[in-house]
C-alpha cells in the first residue's frame, strides 16, 4: 500500500480535528534505503540511510506541509492559496489546491526555476507569475499579500506547513526504531531543518526516542547566508531549489543547529554535484542538485573526521532528479551515441568484436 497520507497516519501529532477535511495525495511513506555502496566507497565507518522524498506525490518533501497547510486552510473557508517559491513548493501547492478546487497563485524568480517545475505549476493551473527579481523579492511580496483577507500563505512562514513537514522525522524513527545519531539535509529558507528538529523533539517527548541526532545542515556556498551570519543580496548557486539569500526560519534553523549540537556549513557547485553524480551511478538514487547538497556534506564531514565510527546517520535527499534533468544530462558528463540500425554498429560501438 502506497500509503494513507500524513494527516490520517500522524494525527495525533498534528493540529486537526473531525472538521478537519483532509486534501491529500497519499503523500508521505516515502523510502529510507540503506546505502553501503557510497559508505564502502569512501571507506566510511558508519551506516548511512537515505531517505529519499523526491518520491512523494509532487516529487519533493514539500507535499508532507502542503496536505496540512492546503487543509486548514480549506477549513477555514480560504478561497485561494499564494505562495513564492524556488519552484518546489508552488509545484506542491498547485497540486493540493487543484485537489481541493481552490485557486493557487504562484511567483516564482524569472526563468531561475527548473522546467519540470515549471511544467508542474502549469499543468495544475496555477495562475504562475514570474517575478523579476529573486525569490527573497517574491517571498516580500507574498508577505504583503498575506495581509488581505482573499489570500492564505502557504509557505512555510506558515506554521502548518512546517507541522506537516515534521512527519517525515516521524517515519525516520519508526523504520529505524530509534533516533538517527546524526542528520544531513540541504537548507534553503530553512523550514526544513526546522520541522524534522521538531518532529525528532516531539518523538522524544512521547517516549518513542530516547535520543536526538545532531542536526547538519548544507547551503551552497554562493547563497549561504546562515553559515556567513549575513543575507546575502544576489544568492547564485546551480542549485536553484535553494538559491536564496534572507531565509525565512533562519534563527529557528540557528536553534536546530545549537540545541542538537549540530553544524551548518557550505558545499560548492561542484562539490554537489559530483554528489548528485555519485548518488545516481552508486545507489540509483537520482535526485536534483539541491538535494544532494546534503550527500555532499556527508562527504566533507567524513573526509574532516566529522563521522564517529559506528554513527547513524540519514541523509533526506529532498526532490527528483526528474525535476531538472537539463542539468542532469549536463552533469553525467557521458553522451548518448547516435548509430546506424544494425547489429555490426552496435557491437563496434561497444568494441566488442
Ligand atoms: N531541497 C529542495 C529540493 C527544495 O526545493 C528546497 C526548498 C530545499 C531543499 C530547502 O528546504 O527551504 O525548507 O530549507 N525549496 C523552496 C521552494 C524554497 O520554494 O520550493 P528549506
Amino acid at each position: 500500500m502506497r500509503g494513507q497520507g500524513i494527516i490520517r497516519k500522524y494525527k495525533e501529532f498534528l493540529p486537526v480535528n473531525e472538521n478537519t477535511p483532509i486534501i491529500s495525495i497519499n503523500e508521505g511513506n516515502t523510502p529510507l534505503i540503506y546505502s553501503n555502496n557510497i559508505t564502502n566507497h569512501i571507506s566510511g565507518n558508519f551506516n548511512l540511510y537515505i531517505k529519499f522524498e523526491g518520491l512523494n506525490p509532487t516529487a519533493s518533501f514539500k507535499d508532507r506541509g502542503m496536505t496540512l497547510a492546503v487543509s486548514k486552510a480549506v477549513e477555514n473557508g480560504a478561497k485561494v492559496i499564494v505562495c513564492a517559491s524556488t519552484g518546489n513548493t508552488s509545484a506542491s501547492a498547485a497540486a493540493y489546491a487543484a485537489r481541493a478546487g481552490i485557486k493557487c497563485v504562484v511567483l516564482i524568480p524569472e526563468g531561475k526555476i527548473a522546467y519540470g517545475k515549471m511544467a508542474q505549476a502549469l499543468i495544475h493551473g496555477a495562475i504562475t507569475l514570474e517575478i523579476r527579481g529573486n525569490f527573497d523579492d517574491a517571498l516580500l511580496l507574498v508577505r504583503e499579500l498575506g495581509k488581505r483577507e482573499e489570500f492564505e500563505i502557504v509557505n512555510s512562514i506558515n506554521p502548518y506547513r512546517i507541522q506537516g513537514q515534521k512527519t517525515g522525522a516521524f517515519e525516520i524513527c519508526d523504520s529505524l526504531e530509534s533516533a538517527p545519531d546524526m542528520h544531513f539535509l540541504p537548507v534553503g529558507n530553512a523550514g526544513n531543518i526546522t520541522s524534522y528538529w521538531m518532529g525528532y523533539n516531539e518523538y522524544k517527548k512521547a517516549g518513542k526516542i530516547k535520543s536526538l541526532p545532531k542536526m547538519m545542515g548544507w547551503q551552497a556556498e554562493g547563497a549561504a547566508p546562515i553559515v556567513r551570519g549575513h543575507v546575502i543580496k544576489n544568492p547564485e548557486t546551480i542549485a536553484s531549489a535553494i538559491r536564496i539569500g534572507n531565509p525565512a526560519s533562519w534563527q529557528l534553523a540557528n536553534n536546530a543547529i545549537k540545541e542538537s549540537e549540530g553544524a551548518i556549513d557550505s558545499v560548492t557547485d561542484e562539490e554537489l554535484l559530483d554528489a548528485q553524480r555519485m548518488l545516481a551511478r552508486m545507489e540509483g538514487i537520482f535526485v536534483e542538485p539541491a538535494s544532494a547538497t546534503g550527500i555532499a556534506g556527508l562527504l566533507k564531514s567524513n573526509d574532516n573526521g566529522q563521522i564517529p565510527p559506528g554513527t547513524t546517520v540519514v541523509v533526506t535527499v529532498t526532490g527528483h532528479g526528474l525535476k531538472d534533468p537539463e542539468i542532469a544530462v549536463e552533469n553525467s558528463k557521458v553522451k548518448s551515441v547516435v548509430i546506424n540500425p544494425d547489429i555490426s554498429s552496435v557491437l563496434n560501438t561497444l568494441e566488442i568484436t
